[in-house]
């Protein structure tokens, strides 16, 4: 793993992002561990190395307003948000434009998704120089402190990610706050160091998520995608009526297959997407295969559990 610096540094952290790769990055909150929003495959290799047990939701970083407009629909009161508080620590959930193109696995399959601009001009010098938005959590492992110098995140990954670009401590060191726009009253899911009244000045009355949720696990809060099928887990083989969502080569070769290779970053990338594919094709019975529940597996079985329950 290299850690680099300056100029050159963006320069070498926006080439491994461009192959798909992921780096961790400074912004004026915490570190990010960051890969181009548009592709699956990196947005798998966050959740890999992060080793979450679920899919959380990521946060799309932008360096201007022109692409964010183009990501999300803004309601007149979030744009009024983003007019004064970008580049800044606030991070606003709002309904996936028609023509997003950002990975599905980046916001687990919602609807909706949570942008911000940070004040860092490392940050949105890297965005600019990678060509693109940056999905990006807190670039430490599932269950630990967010990090605010490079040190903690060489740390926390040694070298199972390929760079850190390092810009010295973050300003603020703590994360954004978020806000969520995408249901009738505006809702901070996440306190930080834009309060409710920094924004209650701007938008009027909102309400504070103060929720009886687990910390541990914000992801949790968030409603999950389901699909209309019925799923039914753990599947060798279909039954009348069903349609079989394959993982390995031992899935007949006509099925819709996760994985042909068995590969779990393969099988995340494509999970959201065959979800949402089973809706698109009206499909009212699937019966998926079993996927081993190791690595990325964990979270896959996870959300599939979750697919399942829900109809
Ligand atoms: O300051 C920050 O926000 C840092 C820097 C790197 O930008 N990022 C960060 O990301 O803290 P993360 O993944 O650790 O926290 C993102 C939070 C999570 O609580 C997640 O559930 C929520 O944002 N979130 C993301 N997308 C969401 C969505 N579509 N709906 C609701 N909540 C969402
Ligand atoms: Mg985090």
């Amino acid at each position: 793993m290299q850690i680099v610096s300056g100029r050159k540094g963006i320069k070498q952290a926006a080439d491994h992002l461009r192959s798909s790769n992921i780096v961790a990055f400074p912004t004026e909150t915490v570190y990010g561990l960051g890969g181009m929003a548009f592709s699956d495959d990196a947005v798998a290799k966050i959740f890999e190395v992060k080793g979450r047990p679920n899919f959380n939701p990521l946060i799309i970083h932008v360096a201007d307003f022109e692409t964010a407009n183009y990501l999300v629909d803004f309601c007149p009161q979030s744009l009024k948000l983003a007019e004064i508080f970008w580049p800044g620590p606030l991070t606003i959930v709002l309904k996936r434009a028609n023509n997003s193109n950002v990975s599905l696995l980046a916001s687990a399959g919602l609807k909706t998704t949570a942008i911000r601009m940070p004040d860092s001009q490392i940050a949105l010098d890297l965005i600019c120089e990678a060509g693109g938005p940056i999905a990006a959590p807190s670039a430490n492992k599932s269950g630990r402190v967010s990090p605010t110098q490079a040190t903690h995140v060489s740390e926390e990954f040694g070298n199972t990610i390929p760079c850190i670009l390092d810009g010295g401590p973050c300003t603020l060191g703590l994360e954004s706050t978020v806000i969520d726009f995408s249901g009738a009253i505006p809702t901070i899911l996440r306190p930080g160091s834009i309060t409710r009244q920094d924004i209650e000045k701007v938008v009027g009355e909102i309400t504070l998520d103060t929720g009886k949720r687990p910390i541990v696990a914000p992801g949790m809060m968030v409603r999950h995608y389901a699909p209309s099928a019925k799923l039914r887990l753990n599947a060798k083989t279909k039954k009348r009526g069903e349609i079989l969502v394959g993982f390995g080569p031992e899935a007949p070769q006509d099925s819709m297959n996760l994985s042909p290779t068995g590969n779990l970053r393969e099988a995340a990338a494509k999970l959201f997407f065959t979800l949402r594919e089973l809706d698109k094709r009206n499909i009212i019975e699937a019966a998926i295969m079993p996927i081993p529940e190791t690595g990325l597996g964990v979270a896959i079985n996870d959300r599939l559990r979750r697919a399942s329950k829900n109809n």
